[in-house]
């Protein structure tokens, strides 16, 4: 029987639904029953440490430890109720201009013998997925992200559990935010995208959401506060994503320095609108920065199905040789799309079919829309 060899790893941002992905390629790659059909026998090794693992695969000064390793069933059987990733994460970008490390990971995927590589991520894994498989690397991608901004998928990994975090989490801040007729701010993650504050801020029923496809003016916030006041509410939820910006302004960020990817660390807004509220209503007002705790956790069973499905469909694109694509929900259906289209633009929302520029919030409007 034919023999060969298929790497799996995780990059960027960890989330819920990594490790039932993960699970699955194995369980499927490694299944008995399709392996008589298929005849071909299918080892995984996992990769740890994202990109990190095919540049230095012997473990390194962070690290000493080999980070290929080979993945059985009774390894993984467990993985799928965890969150994070088991075979760690992080953010290498082996195209990084100032740092080329591309040819070593093509010498390192010789040396450890892989056919096929299956590459869990978001933009910048899936776009060094794209670059590498222009060079000839048999690749498949699966979409996560608690962003939601990939394109050519209505789903990415690790979303829905963040938005479970974020209505939680709210549902605890509103009876302080009651007790003490105080309004607060929670700033979700998101980077340029506003999925999760958008649909975070709909699930818990949030006053004003602001996005950052949407530039919002302070004094239209504080005049909606001071109407909700006047109808006599107690307190106001304003969820605002990181990426929202006041208009006129950029986004806010943290710090001057960019990842390898180019990207500034976004956060601040949340804060600087409380202030700027309190100051202008004399509302008391807190901001409260949800930041990690969205990725953290455990992963909601949607993910734990979704990364379930994604992963066996990631096998089936290899069983078939179908490769430099992305497995992907569409309209309801499991399906692939070119990894070029996912990582081509990033998926926004539609301002104007999905938010409401008068409230700050989300349409109240469907069908008409
Ligand atoms: O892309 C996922 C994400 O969580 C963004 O929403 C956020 O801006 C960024 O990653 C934070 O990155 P880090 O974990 O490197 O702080």
């Amino acid at each position: 029987m034919e023999k060969r060899r298929i790497g799996v790893l995780t990059g960027g941002g960890d989330c819920g639904g990594l490790n039932s992905a993960i699970k699955w390629v194995v369980k499927t790659a490694l299944d008995d029953r399709l392996v008589k059909t298929r005849k071909i026998e299918y080892e995984v090794v996992g990769i740890r440490d994202g990109w990190k693992g095919l540049v230095s695969p012997d473990g390194d000064g962070d690290d000493p430890t080999p980070r290929v390793y080979t993945l059985t069933e009774e390894m993984v059987r467990t993985w799928d109720r965890y969150g994070g990733t088991m075979l760690g994460t992080s953010r290498t970008n082996p195209y990084d201009p100032k740092n080329s490390q591309s040819k070593t990971v093509l010498e390192n995927m010789e040396r450890y013998h892989l056919n096929y590589l299956v590459v869990i991520g978001g933009e910048d894994t899936l776009g060094v997925a794209h670059k590498l498989h222009l060079e000839g690397v048999k690749i498949v991608g699966i979409p996560k992200t608690i962003d939601k901004d990939l394109s050519g998928t209505d789903y990415t990994l690790g979303f829905e559990t963040a938005v479970n975090v974020i209505t939680e989490e709210i549902d605890r801040l509103r009876t302080t935010a009651g007790s003490h007729r105080r309004i607060f701010v929670v700033e979700t993650m998101g980077r340029h995208a506003g999925w999760l504050a958008l649909e975070g801020g709909e699930s818990c029923g949030a006053y004003i959401i602001l996005i950052p496809e949407y530039d919002f003016e302070v004094e239209k916030v504080n005049q909606l506060v001071s109407e909700g006041r006047k109808k006599g509410f107690r307190y106001e939820i304003i969820v605002t994503a990181e990426g929202a910006k006041p208009s006129g302004y950029g986004p806010i960020t943290k710090e001057e320095g960019a990842d390898s990817f180019g990207h500034k660390t976004l956060g601040g807004v949340g804060e600087f609108l409380a202030r700027e509220i309190s100051r202008s209503t004399k509302i008391e007002t807190r901001s409260l920065t949800l930041s990690h705790l969205q990725r953290g956790g455990v992963p909601c069973a949607y993910d734990r199905r979704m990364g379930r499905y994604f992963g066996i469909a990631a096998v089936d694109l290899i069983v078939k040789e179908d490769f430099g694509k992305m497995v992907s929900y569409r309209n309801g259906r499991i399906t692939a799309v070119p990894l070029r289209e996912a990582i081509s633009q990033l998926s926004l929302v539609d301002v104007q079919t999905q938010y409401d520029t008068d409230r700050y919030n989300g349409r109240r409007t469907i069908l008409n829309s």
